[in-house]
């Protein structure tokens, strides 16, 4: 009988949130007590199946509330945090910074702070179980030209306030270890699809569009490059580097799989015209599209926008035996695969505010559609 270890997961209920407590209950080998704020970006549906697990726990709260996470660390003595709450969206942290630093920046060193303290009164033997995870991003390197790759010794050049923010808490988290001891890794990821991903990010927000006959904005001139990872290659990734990964380091995680934009919205077209082609979507039968690559549209950049990432996962690999597992022709289909067969999901996750924030903010977006 395994001896299971309670750990606190911070954003449990957005996307890779939802994966990742998926893989931790799923293994047999956790307690998972989800903290989350239930932000825009949070559908508490996509867990609701294991609100009777005993293995489950949800607290709708949030992470810059010091008492709340003290009372967490004391009711339920968790032999970890994986620490994923965050504003995570680019657009929106060009639009409007301030909630990126309050959650990301201030919340997390909140949350350090509850921690640090918890910490100090463990038993010698909980101390040298317990670990602080902290999610992180590749995009806190910056931007590469046309070669090279990022890894962990790249030196920090956040362009944009998302990426300034993700910086700002990999750096407290450091630091904490550095002065405080406190036992943290840091993981640094590539872009990730799958399942469970809120429909403004590019994969999802593409098949949404599409299979409602709306246009596909693509930035600039579609030849930045993003480096793509299944989402659950990335779960397997962070549980085995706090199971595994030497404390105070740091771990770049990515699969290889770089993608400029319009290759990869033409790839998403080309798997929807074979899975659901227009003719056979009865709000699209009117309209005589032959592809959805017809509906892509070549919009005003995004300011700012980083041109390249891609990541050299040696370190991971050679050091924990981390390797990718889904190729990425099978990923997007299976990431097709569940938009379609959850529209309920996806209803809930665009309905709201969402439709009417898309078109009050994506001022950039809207003046260049206007003018065509
Ligand atoms: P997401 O936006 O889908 O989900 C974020 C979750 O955090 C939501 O459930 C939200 O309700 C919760 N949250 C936000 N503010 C909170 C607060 N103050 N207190 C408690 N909960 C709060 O984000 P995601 O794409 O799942 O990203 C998760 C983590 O992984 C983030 O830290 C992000 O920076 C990092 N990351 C994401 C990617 C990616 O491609 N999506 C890549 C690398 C790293
Ligand atoms: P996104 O999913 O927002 O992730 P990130 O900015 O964190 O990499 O965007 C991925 C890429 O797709 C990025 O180069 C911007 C581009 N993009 C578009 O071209 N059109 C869109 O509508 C969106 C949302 C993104």
């Amino acid at each position: 009988m395994i001896n299971k270890k309670t750990v606190i997961v911070t954003g449990g209920s957005g996307f890779i949130g939802t994966n990742m407590v998926r893989l931790l209950v799923d293994s047999g080998e956790y307690r998972v007590v989800n903290l989350d704020a239930l932000t825009y970006a949070a559908n508490a549906a996509s867990l609701a199946d294991l609100d009777q697990s005993q293995d489950y726990v949800f607290v709708n709260g949030n992470i810059t509330d010091s008492e709340l996470v003290a009372s967490l660390f004391e009711k339920y003595q968790p032999a970890g945090v994986f620490h994923l709450a965050a504003e995570s969206h680019v657009d929106r942290s060009i639009i409007s910074p301030e909630d990126f630093i309050q959650t990301n920046v201030v919340g997390t060193y909140r949350l350090l702070e509850a921690t640090r303290a918890y910490y100090a009164n463990l038993s010698d033997e909980k101390k040298r179980e317990f670990r602080f995870l902290h999610v992180s991003t590749d995009e806190v390197f910056g931007s590469l030209g046309a070669e090279g790759y990022f890894t962990e010794e790249t030196p920090y050049s956040p362009n944009s306030p998302y990426a300034a923010s993700k910086a700002s808490s990999d750096h407290f988290v450091r630091a904490y270890h550095h002065t405080y001891g406190l036992p943290t890794i840091i993981t640094n990821c590539s872009n990730n699809y799958g399942p469970y991903q809120f429909p403004e990010k590019m994969i999802p927000l593409m098949i949404m569009n599409a299979l409602s006959g709306k246009p596909l904005p693509v930035y600039g001139d579609g030849s930045n490059v993003r480096d793509w990872i299944y989402v659950e290659d990335h779960c397997k990734a962070v549980k085995l580097a706090f199971e595994n990964g030497v404390l105070g380091e740091e771990y770049a995680i990515g699969a290889n799989n770089e993608q400029n934009n319009i290759n990869l919205v033409n790839q998403i077209c080309r798997i929807l015209d074979d899975v659901a082609p227009p003719v056979e979507v009865s709000q699209l039968r009117e309209r005589g599209l032959e592809s959805y690559a017809e509906l892509i549209q070549f919009v005003t950049d995004r300011p700012g926008h980083d041109r390249r990432y891609a990541i050299n996962s040696a370190k991971i690999t050679s050091q924990l035996g981390w390797q990718p597992e889904v190729g990425f022709e099978a990923g997007l289909r299976r990431t097709i695969d569940w938009y379609l067969s959850n529209s309920k999901w996806v209803d809930q996750a665009s309905g709201g505010s969402f439709g009417e924030w898309m078109r009050k903010n994506y001022a950039w977006r809207a003046a260049e559609s206007e003018s065509k």
